[in-house]
């Protein structure tokens, strides 16, 4: 019986011991990959944060003291709830005008919305590739590729970033909360006669 046993431990053994190397592997591994993540998603909350994309991504609501950043619409861009915004044509020195979220902003290109952010699948960046935001912010191109992307967003100056800052953007962009929030076509400049 002894004799039997003791090479069955013994293979047990040896087998245990190998799944257990291949287990810290693997989690070594993922452990690995996990960290470059984090630390992508971080920088690119740094920056996002720092840059203060949400200045105009991010709808503004009245607080008790003004004007205050609608932090459960982070990020979600120009609200569907308020809808289009009126083309305001330009007279003398004033050019632009904005919406009390400022989300929306019309002037000579027409009336902007700002665009909603989140990973929301149909109505954020859900399905955006990297490649794609890269592309979009150094190319000034919606999805880096059709429409170019208009006034106020400051893409001409973002296109100077780093190609692992933009990166960092990306994998945080990913990384915050999806919310549904369809935002409005832009609309071309008013056909205005006054
Ligand atoms: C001064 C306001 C403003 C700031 C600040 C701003 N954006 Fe924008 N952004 C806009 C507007 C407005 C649009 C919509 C433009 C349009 O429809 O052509 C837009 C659109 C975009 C788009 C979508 C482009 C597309 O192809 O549809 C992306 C992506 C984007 N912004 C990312 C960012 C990131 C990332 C930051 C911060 C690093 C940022 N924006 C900061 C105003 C801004």
């Amino acid at each position: 019986m002894k004799t039997h046993i003791v090479p069955v431990l013994i293979a047990a053994g040896i087998l245990a011991t190998a799944a257990a190397v291949i287990t810290a592997r693997g989690g070594r591994l993922v452990a690995t990959a996990g960290a470059a993540d984090a630390g992508a998603v971080a920088r690119g909350s740094y920056l996002v944060n720092t840059i203060g994309c949400g200045d105009c991504h991010t709808p503004l609501k009245m607080g008790a003291h003004g004007p205050e950043p609608d932090m459960t619409k982070f990020l979600s861009g120009h609200p569907e709830q308020i809808g289009p915004m009126p083309a305001v044509p330009a007279r003398g020195g004033w050019l632009w005008a904005g919406a009390a979220t400022n989300t929306a902003f019309s002037g000579p290109w027409g009336v902007s919305y700002a665009a909603n952010l989140t990973p929301d699948q149909n109505t954020g960046l859900g399905i955006w590739t990297e490649e794609m935001f890269i592309k979009a912010i150094r190319t000034g191109r919606h999805m880096g590729a059709s429409r170019e992307i208009l006034p106020p967003m400051p893409w001409p100056a973002f296109r100077n970033a780093t190609d692992d800052d933009l990166r960092a953007i990306y994998a945080y962009l990913r990384s915050i909360t999806p919310i549904t929030n369809h935002v409005p076509d832009a609309q071309p400049p008013a056909q205005t006669t006054n």
